[in-house]
């Protein structure tokens, strides 16, 4: 209960920041809120509750909001970014990301939607590295492969709220999750934890972190699927994509690198000026899948990647510290998913952008290295500009 008092607190404090009202601290230590406040918390930024678990863990919906109107909506299941509207060239607000409107969709079988992935995002070959002479062996959950953290990742887990509330640059909540030495063969206990601040000037920051007690590898990442004219309404091939790549690399028939990192010059896979998804998306066998090199190197905030929807004038930004970005057309999508206000989701209905280490890295020593000690603090930010033209 008195988390929930808090919860509400926090979300007023959010509602006042938003109306410009400089009287944060003031409502922090004020032990009960004014009536006419409490209307104004709950018709804004509320705290509902999402469902439970099938083993009756509670699990719950937290709302972002901005003074542009822009709207991020954030469960503690898989830490899952639900929706995030944003508006157009008119104002209007549009649902950009795919998903689902209950808890139920995401329970079942889905491809990711919006989820943050660990313990290590996209393919470790042959599901196994080695680590200080050890050999550990993970969940082969694609073919001989494992994706995306095994056959329960992060995504899967329920997360702990640690943090939700309004700071100088905007609204963020942070939640947590320790995954047990074991879990999906990794070793270590890691302690790890993703804030997501949405700001007054239009971004929305991911931003990680991890520790963990015995040597282990980290790639963690969000997998939201987009699409800039709003969830379900059409395919993606007419988005205007640049990349800030001018390699990738290549992969095997099991999408694993062959330790090959090719020039996108005079190919199909070229996105270093700005070009439609589709415009050559034929000529990639089975549509892009592909892990991008960034020019950045990573280490330092860079601009990854800039999209544009020509009917609705929106523009996303992404900028990272990470050295790659998945970019994946969603290939596998094949209209069997009934997806938010009952849209039917299409093959190339969603693209991601998971601003990733390279996939495989555990087994390849060339790549930029995934392994975390002990006392040392794994961080990464990825940031999501948006804008309209
Ligand atoms: C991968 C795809 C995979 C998808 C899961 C992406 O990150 O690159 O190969 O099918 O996630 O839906």
């Amino acid at each position: 209960m008195k988390a929930r008092v808090w919860i509400r607190l926090v979300s007023a404090i959010a509602v006042i920041s938003i109306c410009g009202c400089e009287k944060k601290d003031a409502a922090i230590k004020e032990p009960e809120a004014k009536p006419e406040a409490k209307e104004i918390r709950q018709m804004n930024a509320n705290k509902e509750s999402f469902g439970k678990t099938p083993d009756g863990k509670q699990v719950d919906l937290y709302t972002l909001t901005n003074t542009s109107g822009i709207r991020a909506r954030i469960t503690n299941f898989g830490a899952i970014l639900v929706s995030l509207e944003v508006p157009d060239r008119d104002g209007n607000l549009a649902d950009i990301t795919l998903g689902f409107d209950k808890l139920d969709g995401y329970l079942g079988e889905h491809p990711y939607f919006g989820g943050i992935i660990g313990r290590y995002a996209n393919r470790i070959g042959k599901a196994r590295f080695t680590l200080d002479g050890v050999e550990y062996k993970l969940a082969a959950n694609n073919d001989e492969n494992h994706l995306h953290g095994g056959t329960k990742g992060f995504d899967k887990k329920v997360w702990k709220l640690e943090d939700i509330g309004v700071t100088s640059e905007g609204a963020m909540i942070k939640l947590s999750y320790i995954s047990e030495d074991g879990e999906e063969g990794y070793p270590g206990n890691l302690a790890c934890s993703v804030t997501y601040t949405l700001t007054k000037d239009d971004k929305l920051r991911i931003s990680y972190e991890a520790e963990t007690d015995k040597t282990t590898v980290v790639n963690l990442t969000n997998h939201s699927y987009y699409n800039l004219a709003g969830q379900g309404n059409g395919d993606i091939l007419g988005h205007e994509l640049m990349l800030n790549a001018d390699k990738y690399t290549v992969v095997d028939e099991g999408l694993i690198p062959t330790g090959e990192n090719r020039s996108v010059k005079n190919t199909p896979m070229d996105f270093a000026t700005p070009m439609t998804i589709g415009s050559r998306i034929a000529q990639v066998k089975g549509g892009y899948d592909h892990n991008y090199v960034l020019n950045s190197g990573g280490g330092t905030l860079a601009l990854a990647a800039k999209v544009y929807e020509p009917t609705s004038g929106r523009i996303m930004e992404i900028h990272t510290d990470q050295p790659g970005v998945q970019f994946y057309t969603g290939n596998f999508l094949d209209g069997s998913i009934t997806g938010k206000a009952g849209k039917i989701y299409k093959k190339h209905y969603g693209f991601c952008l998971e601003t990733q280490h390279f996939p495989d890295s555990p087994n390849k020593p060339d790549f930029p290295p995934v392994v975390l000690e002990p006392g040392q603090k794994y961080t990464t930010v990825t940031v999501h500009k948006f804008y309209t033209k």
